[in-house]
């Protein structure tokens, strides 16, 4: 009964509350000057709009936002590629020591917490949120939904809305 519960409440999250579709960009909203998360995803954004539009200036404004990704990349100490594949709504809560390689691919509305490192291809889908200190080797990729426990070791594809845990990371 508890596990059923916990499964229906689970599902209900799943399908009312964030989509692992449509990025919900108000999760990146910047609040305030001091706002690390989301003023590190920003530079990355305007950085990689610069380099798609172009125009007379867009050599200009793509040097600011990778100087400002440097500062606040340097703040967080988290290294997130300026090339990297993120789509909208990408929740960085605590923004701290988080290593992003550049050929990951992260989906709509994910949510990372401090010290997770996405290690070679691995692919996100959409509404992954990854706990404190997960590291995720891949290449692997993430279904819809899923959920890594803090300090996990994933070392393989993960199903969709799968709960993951321990060294190596199993599923519960
Ligand atoms: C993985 C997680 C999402 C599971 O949450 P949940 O569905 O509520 O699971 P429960 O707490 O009921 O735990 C279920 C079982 O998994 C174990 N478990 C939960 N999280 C674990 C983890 N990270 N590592 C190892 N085991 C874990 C529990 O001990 C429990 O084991 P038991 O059934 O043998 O008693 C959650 O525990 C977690 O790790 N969230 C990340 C939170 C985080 O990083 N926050 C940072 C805030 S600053």
């Amino acid at each position: 009964m508890f596990v059923w519960r916990r499964t229906q409440e689970h599902q209900v999250s799943v399908d009312q509350k964030v989509s692992a579709q449509t990025p919900d960009w108000t999760r990146e909203q910047v609040r305030g000057f001091w706002d690390p998360g989301p003023k590190l995803l920003r530079s990355i954004r305007r950085y990689q709009a610069a380099r798609k539009h172009g125009g007379p200036l867009a050599g200009l404004r793509a040097r600011f936002w990778a100087l400002n990704h440097l500062f606040w990349a340097t703040i967080t100490q988290s290294e997130i590629h300026l090339n990297c594949q993120i789509e909208g709504g990408l929740r960085l809560t605590h923004p701290t020591g988080i290593i992003i390689h550049p050929e990951a691919r992260i989906g709509p509305n994910c949510m990372i917490f401090h010290q997770v490192t996405l290690a070679g291809a691995v692919v996100l889908g959409g509404h992954v949120d990854i706990g404190a200190g997960a590291k995720l080797l891949g290449p692997l990729t993430v279904g819809d939904h899923a959920r890594i426990g803090a300090n996990a070791v994933v070392t393989g594809d993960v199903r969709e809305e799968a709960t993951m845990v321990g060294i190596p990371a199993r599923e519960i």
